[in-house]
């Protein structure tokens, strides 16, 4: 059973074996966490980004798909990125389909840090900021989706504010899931 933590702060200074990007499809970049890891870990990330979208990605990666890179200059060895959905602008069935892909691109990213030998990995609240996703809701699929993973030993919500780090808890409360906070 993975170790969940919640810390408030900045993604890129997180000293894990993966951290992970909420991307766009392009993979080239853009505003929020994405860019935060650009600047942060240099342009090797982009090239390596752009190589997959030469060879591999021709159409650009898919809602809830994951693909990693190098993490380049920051305290990490991947950066996961992924694509969550955008938030449809009400509740209904759209909406319900799009969490299904908000799950995914956790799962998914879960998946490849496990797979790349991760023993720690830092998240984002994703699709929760230029993506409009409802906070209390995007924090009860990254906390209910972590719960259900069985590796790496280490997932940690890196919460850029006190308010969506106490969304975060709240939705762990809720939930029953013990998430602590780092040493
Ligand atoms: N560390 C941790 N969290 C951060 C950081 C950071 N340095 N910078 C922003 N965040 C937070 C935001 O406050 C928000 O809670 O990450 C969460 C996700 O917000 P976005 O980065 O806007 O990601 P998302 O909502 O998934 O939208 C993705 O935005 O930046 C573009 O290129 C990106 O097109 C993509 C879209």
């Amino acid at each position: 059973m993975p170790r969940i933590e919640l810390v408030t702060g900045d993604i890129t200074v997180q000293h894990v074996d993966a951290v992970v990007n909420a991307a766009n499809s392009s993979l080239l970049g853009g505003g929020g966490v994405d860019g935060a890891i650009h600047a942060a870990g240099g342009p090797e990330i982009l090239a390596e980004c752009r190589r997959l979208r030469a060879i591999t990605l021709p159409d650009g990666l898919p809602t809830g798909e994951a693909v990693a890179t190098t993490a380049g200059r920051l305290p990490a060895r991947w950066v996961i990125h992924t694509v969550g959905p955008v938030w449809p602008g009400g509740p209904g069935p759209e909406a319900d389909a799009r969490r299904l892909l908000l799950a995914a691109a956790y799962r998914n990213s879960l998946g490849l840090a496990e797979s790349l030998g991760a023993a720690s990995v830092a998240l984002p609240a994703v699709s929760a900021g230029v993506y409009g996703w409802p906070a209390p809701d995007a924090a009860r699929v990254a906390l209910s989706t972590a719960a259900e993973a069985t590796s790496p030993e280490l997932i940690r919500f890196v919460l850029f504010s006190p308010a969506m780090h106490d969304v975060f808890a709240d939705a762990a409360a809720a939930l029953g899931i013990a998430a602590g906070t780092p040493d």
